[in-house]
């Protein structure tokens, strides 16, 4: 795990670097020019998210930089405002660290997200083949001897997300007298390795697993049903069938998925914080986005670009009127804050026609604007030169068919045009 976070930290830093080239000239009107810091955690939902939220804040002026954290240390660090957002609060596995907190005042919250979230053991669908009986826990027991493996036997394995993850398992084990010892991964890369391994083979695994997830859009499975999560499960030994001791019970069903800042957040960066408080995803979206990187092998910047292309449907309702006086390059896939300039030449582009030949990312009729920028950044007087082609049309550069002229585009509007279109080199 620290190797993976050693090596994330690396790719993290150059992503930065890069971030910070591609920012906006300005911040937000009178607003701080500090970094916001955003936690980045070892699952993908979360990067992707974080992503969506950077580029989004990014977009409208803010400095935005990513770094890597730990996911029970982080809101430590975030209380001390060396970290500022966090936007996946899981409360399955994060609760306890992430309530101390903001009982500390260190920390405050900005919101819920529509998704309802569960961490649990989870098995594949044929499991229920080699232990009857499932999803009921007490099945468990029982088949034991065919999920073991040499690192546990006699007991069986339960293959647990990493040891930052906080879950009671062991002492749910104990309070249930469940015969398994947990295994900690280093990474959920690993877990849905030895899925897929399991899968192929179809040999027993019993693992960590959650929703929203991509997973289940891949491999069919269920939760295994333990004894129903309260509070006082957790806290009161006499509660449930363990009189004795605590975690006699699952983890919460419907469990909240939450996003919180420092304390001193909104006082420095307000109309931010305003965004952030709107931020807010139902399951099938989060699961979507994580997909993205799951599935389609996206990184974690790309699947947040894609999905700010597709989806402007829902992160424009994320835009409280703070930002009213911006517009946004809805169908940029840009990574970085529209200047000033590049907004209107989007407007200009759509006033008159460019975009029924034209799109910025997919060829058209004519060429997309990312591919005129990557032919054309290093040529002297690009500028000059597609100015004056938008304004007379021309053909033979891309192929046979022609560009009509722009009678109705003045030369300050083309130049407008095509320094927009050249900034978009991807
Ligand atoms: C009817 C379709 C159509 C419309 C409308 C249109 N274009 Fe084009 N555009 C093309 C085609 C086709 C080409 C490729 C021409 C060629 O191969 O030389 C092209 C090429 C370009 C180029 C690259 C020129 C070069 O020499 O490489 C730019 C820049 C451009 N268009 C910008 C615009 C802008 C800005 C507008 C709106 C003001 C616009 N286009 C409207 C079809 C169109």
């Amino acid at each position: 795990m620290k190797l993976m976070i050693k090596h994330h930290a690396c790719i993290l830093r150059a992503l930065i670097a890069v971030a910070i080239l591609q920012l906006a000239p300005s911040t937000f009107a009178g607003e701080s020019a500090d970094p916001i810091k955003i936690a980045i955690n070892n699952w993908s939902s979360q990067q992707v998210l974080s992503h969506v939220t950077g580029n989004l804040l990014s977009r409208i002026g803010y400095n935005v930089e990513f770094h890597p954290a730990d996911t029970q240390t982080q809101f430590q660090t975030i209380g001390n405002g060396n970290l500022h957002v966090q936007v996946e609060i899981w409360e399955g596995t994060m609760a306890e660290s992430f309530n101390q907190q903001l009982s500390r005042q260190r920390m405050v919250g900005v919101g819920t997200h529509r998704a309802k979230t569960r961490e649990d053991w989870w098995y594949p669908e044929y499991m229920i083949d080699i232990c009857p009986g499932l999803p009921n826990w007490k099945a468990l027991n029982d088949c034991a001897h065919a999920l073991a493996t040499p690192e546990t036997e006699p007991a069986g394995r339960y293959l647990a997300g990493p040891m930052d993850w906080e879950r009671p398992d062991r002492e749910r084990i104990e309070a249930l007298k469940l015969n398994y010892t947990v295994v900690n991964v280093p990474n959920s890369a690993t877990l849905w390795m030895e899925l897929e391994r399991a899968w192929q083979k179809k040999t027993p695994i019993l693992l960590m697993n959650w929703t929203p997830n991509w997973v289940d859009t891949k491999y069919p499975g269920s939760f295994v049903e333990f004894p129903a999560h309260t509070p006082e499960c957790e806290n009161d030994a006499s509660w449930g069938l363990n009189p004795n001791l605590t975690h006699d019970c699952g983890n919460p069903v419907e469990g909240w998925l939450k996003k919180a800042t420092w304390s001193g957040f909104q006082e420095k960066w307000s109309c931010a914080f305003a965004v952030l408080s709107k931020i807010n995803l139902g399951t099938r979206q989060l699961a979507a986005a994580a997909s993205l990187a799951e599935i389609d092998e996206m990184s974690p910047e790309e699947a947040a670009n894609r999905w700010i292309s597709e989806n402007s449907n829902i992160w424009k309702t994320w835009l409280p009127s703070c930002t009213k006086s911006l517009v946004l390059m809805d169908s940029v896939a840009a990574t970085a804050a529209a200047a000033p300039g590049q907004e209107s030449a989007e407007k200009i582009a759509k006033t008159n026609n460019c975009l029924a030949c034209h799109s910025v990312d997919k060829k058209l009729v004519g060429p997309s604007f990312n591919d005129i920028a990557a032919k054309y950044f290093n040529t002297p007087e690009a500028t000059e030169l597609l100015s004056e082609k938008i304004i007379a049309g021309g053909t033979g550069i891309w192929g046979d068919i022609p560009m009509p002229a722009n009678p109705s585009v003045d030369n300050e509007q083309a130049k407008q045009l095509a320094t927009w279109i050249l900034s978009l080199k991807p």
